[in-house]
This record gives C-alpha cells, structure tokens and sequence, in this order.
C-alpha cells in the first residue's frame, strides 16, 4: 500500500503555495500564457492542500470560500459552503487513491473544521464524483441566441425592462463589491446562486491581456432602476468576418439578476450588439429566457451538469433548507465517506421548517447520501431518481412525502463556474 499524505498548506509558505500552482499546471496541460506572478495570487492559497505519496509530490485541491442559495421561505436562502477547486493528480501517481485522500480530507475539513453543512464543485468528467456523494444539482442548456434573437414576455415584464437602464463598462477589480452585493441580492430569490468573496471577484475581473487571445477584455452591462442595480452580465465579444459579413461571437461569462424586467433588458442588449451574430449565454432548462422563447428548439445546443452539490452535515443541512409540504419520513442513508451523515434517521418538517434526528426502527426508504445532493436545489426530484432505481421505498407513499417537501417553485440557476 502506497502511503499517502495530505497536508493542509501555510498560505504563507510561498514555496507550498508554489507547489500547488507548478502541480496545476502540470495536470491541466497549462499554456503558460497566465504571468506566473498573476496565477501566484489566484492560487487558492486561503485552503489548498497538498498530497504526497511515499514522500513525492502527488496531487492538489483547493477550496473556495462560497455562499449556495437554498430553498427557503419565500424563495431562496444563502448559505455559507465550501466550493472544492484545483482537484488534480501527478500523471505519474494516478489511480493509486491520492485523490480519494484529498477528497476526505476536503470533506472532513468542511464539515468539523469550517463547520459548512454543503461542499460544491464543478466536475471536468461526469464520472469522478458521484462516488464521493456529490449529486448534479443543477444544469445549464448550452444556449446560443442569435444576434436579434426575440424575447415574447407579458406586458408586466415588458414595463419593468422599459424603465430599467443598462450601461456598460470595462470590468475590473473595482466592480468587486458592487458585483458581490449584486449575486447576494439575486442568491435571495434564485435558488442555486453561487456567491464568491470580494476578494475572489476582484481577482477573476482582473484582465490578464496575455490570454485573451483576439478577444476584447470582459466587459460589465449594469442594469439600473430607480438608483438601485438590478442586474449585470459579464460578458466579451470576439470579432469575426465570414464572406465579407460580421459574424461576431459574444460570450457571456455569467448573468444575475434580481427580477424579470432587469433580466429582459440586460438580454436585449446581449442580442442586439452590431457585429456580433452569436451569444453565447448558458442558461438554466426552466430560465425566463427559455420560456420567452416559447420552446427550447432554436436555441438548445444540448445540456450539460453545472452545479454538483454534496450534503456534509445532513442535520444541519436539513435545518438550513426550507420545506415546501410537512413531512414526517424515516430515512435511511449510506454515505461510505461521512460515516456521521449515515444511519436511519426521522425527518420531521412543520411549516417550512425541517428537522432530523436519530431513528431506532424500520426506515419508510432508503438512498445515498449522493441523492440528496442532487435533488438540494430542486435541480431533480426524488420522484424522479425513485423512478430510475436510486431511492429504494420501503413504505409506499414516502418517497412521494420527501419529495413533496423538497420541491421548489423553480429549478436551480445556472451560476459562475469556479
Ligand atoms: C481525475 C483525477 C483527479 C483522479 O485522480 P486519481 O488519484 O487517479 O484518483 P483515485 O486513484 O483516488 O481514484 C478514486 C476513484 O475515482 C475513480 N476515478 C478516478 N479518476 C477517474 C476518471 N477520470 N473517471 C472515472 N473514474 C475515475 C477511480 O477509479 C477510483 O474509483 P474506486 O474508488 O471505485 O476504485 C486525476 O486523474 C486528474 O488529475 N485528472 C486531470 C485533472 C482533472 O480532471 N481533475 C478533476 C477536476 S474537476
């Protein structure tokens, strides 16, 4: 058996810091293009581990500290999670269990030292993270609007776009605050909205000219109404000519928003650039600008999972999240990695208001821990997953009951990938 080591490193330990940053570069095949002085400070140096294995350098992680909006009472909750990042394994020590170790340890740390009942990701293979009890808890249609592309919304929407007032600017560090009091605001209503720190959006608005290629630099669209922001998207635009005509690209990075009007304005705008043919823009299957297509057709290039949520401490994440229906269930959960999350449990919720304790008897059904991750942001229900095999019901009616409870008005948004 190989012995494995993770070491939690001293963000002051510039050589630590160093190594994590050469060992990303290997993993990702890094273009190198990022000045090493610049990829040095988004090193995610606050958590960052590093793994050894028989004394060599194996593999890395990294967390970012995140909020998660969960259902709650009247829409959306934010919660303070840990947003796992910069997984990778030396080529050379792969399949030999150096990432599972940096998976515990991420998950051991979330839970007794940051005291966190959710951790995130974003997957680069679908395959990896399931077995950890990570559930796709949200997906993005990858969407591409053309330019001049018609947005159909009721009149109430309409009145709201028209009073609201977009302006663009340059992005940089100095939107940081106001772009973090933005997404907080949004993560009130929008289930499945990730808020990063201050300090995380002044770094990611930052441009790093070297590796934009023939694209502009990010570019900010503020929506404004009454003095107040009401939304921005992120965004930049790579010119291109086809046979003499303007065949331009726009991709937007991420968009928020804190009611429909705003987000109708800010699309418009998107859509309506001179020059540029194409929007990129992923959006959620349920988002307003779907609907306000009348169908996924012209826009849907296929669908891919955004958000993979894992529930760390699942008491804490019960009374953390809302409930749609009472419910009073027995449930029994397998999670093989938080060996705290498992056993039989009586999940109660009165008026919105959940709660779990131990439980002696029979349970009404049974699931992984990975389900409950995936069905946290309303993104899947439980109904759904029962169907396909994943919960097992040992009385009938429970699952229906669980799922009653966990409904959402909405699905879960599509947010900033980290
Ligand atoms: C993906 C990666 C981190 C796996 O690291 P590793 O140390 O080889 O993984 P482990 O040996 O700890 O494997 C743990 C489990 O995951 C499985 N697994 C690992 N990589 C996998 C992959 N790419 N696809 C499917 N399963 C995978 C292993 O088979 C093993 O399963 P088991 O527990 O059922 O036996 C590594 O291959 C890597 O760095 N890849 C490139 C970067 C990357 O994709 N990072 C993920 C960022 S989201």
């Amino acid at each position: 058996m190989p012995d494995i080591q993770v070491t939690r490193i001293d963000p002051d330990d510039e050589e630590a810091v160093a190594a994590v940053l050469a060992m990303d570069r290997l993993v990702w095949a890094d273009d190198l293009r990022t000045p090493r002085e610049r990829a040095l400070r988004d090193t995610p140096s606050r958590a960052a581990w590093l793994a050894t294995i028989d004394g060599e350098h194996a593999g890395v992680a990294g967390s970012w500290d995140i909020e998660v909006s969960v259902p709650a009472k009247g829409g959306a909750a934010l919660r303070p999670a840990e947003g796992l990042t910069w997984v990778g394994v030396h080529p050379d020590h792969r399949r030999r269990g150096v990432l599972r170790a940096l998976m515990l340890e991420h998950l051991r740390w979330t839970r007794e030292d940051q005291g966190r009942a959710l951790a995130a990701l974003n997957a680069s293979e679908a395959s990896i993270y399931g077995r950890f009890g990570y559930g796709v808890a949200s997906t993005e249609l990858m969407t591409t609007f053309p330019g001049g592309t018609t947005f159909t919304a009721p009149e109430s929407v309409e009145e709201l776009a028209a009073a609201t007032t977009t302006r663009m600017t340059t992005a940089g560090p100095e939107h940081a605050e106001r772009l973090h009091a933005l997404v907080r605001e949004s993560g009130r209503t929008a289930v499945g909205t990730v808020v990063r720190t201050v300090e995380d959006y002044a770094r990611v608005l930052t441009d790093i000219p070297e590796t934009r290629g023939n694209r502009e630099p990010f570019r900010l669209l503020w929506a404004t109404r009454d003095g107040r922001d009401v939304g921005c998207a992120w965004f930049h635009r790579t010119p291109k000519w086809k046979r003499g005509a303007a065949d331009g690209r726009l991709e937007v990075i991420t968009a928020v928003d804190t009611d429909a009007g705003a987000q109708l304005a800010i699309a418009r705008r998107l859509t309506s650039f001179d020059l540029m043919a194409h929007v990129d823009h992923w959006v959620a299957p349920d988002d307003r600008l779907v609907l306000w297509q009348g169908t996924q057709r012209p826009i849907g290039k296929g669908i891919t999972d955004d958000l993979w949520a894992r529930v760390v401490d699942l008491p804490q994440a019960v009374a953390e999240r809302g409930h749609a229906a009472d419910v009073d269930v027995t449930v029994r959960v397998h999670d093989e990695t938080l060996s705290a999350n498992a056993g039989t449990w009586r999940w109660v919720a009165r008026d919105g208001v959940g709660e779990l304790d131990r439980h002696d008897g029979e349970a009404d059904l049974e699931l992984d821990v990975a389900e409950l991750g995936a069905v946290w942001l309303g993104g899947q229900t439980l109904g759904a997953r029962a169907r396909a095999g994943f919960v097992t019901e040992h009385r009938p009616g429970a699952v229906a009951a669980l799922d009653a409870a966990l409904r959402t008005p909405a699905g879960p948004v599509a947010t900033l990938g980290f």
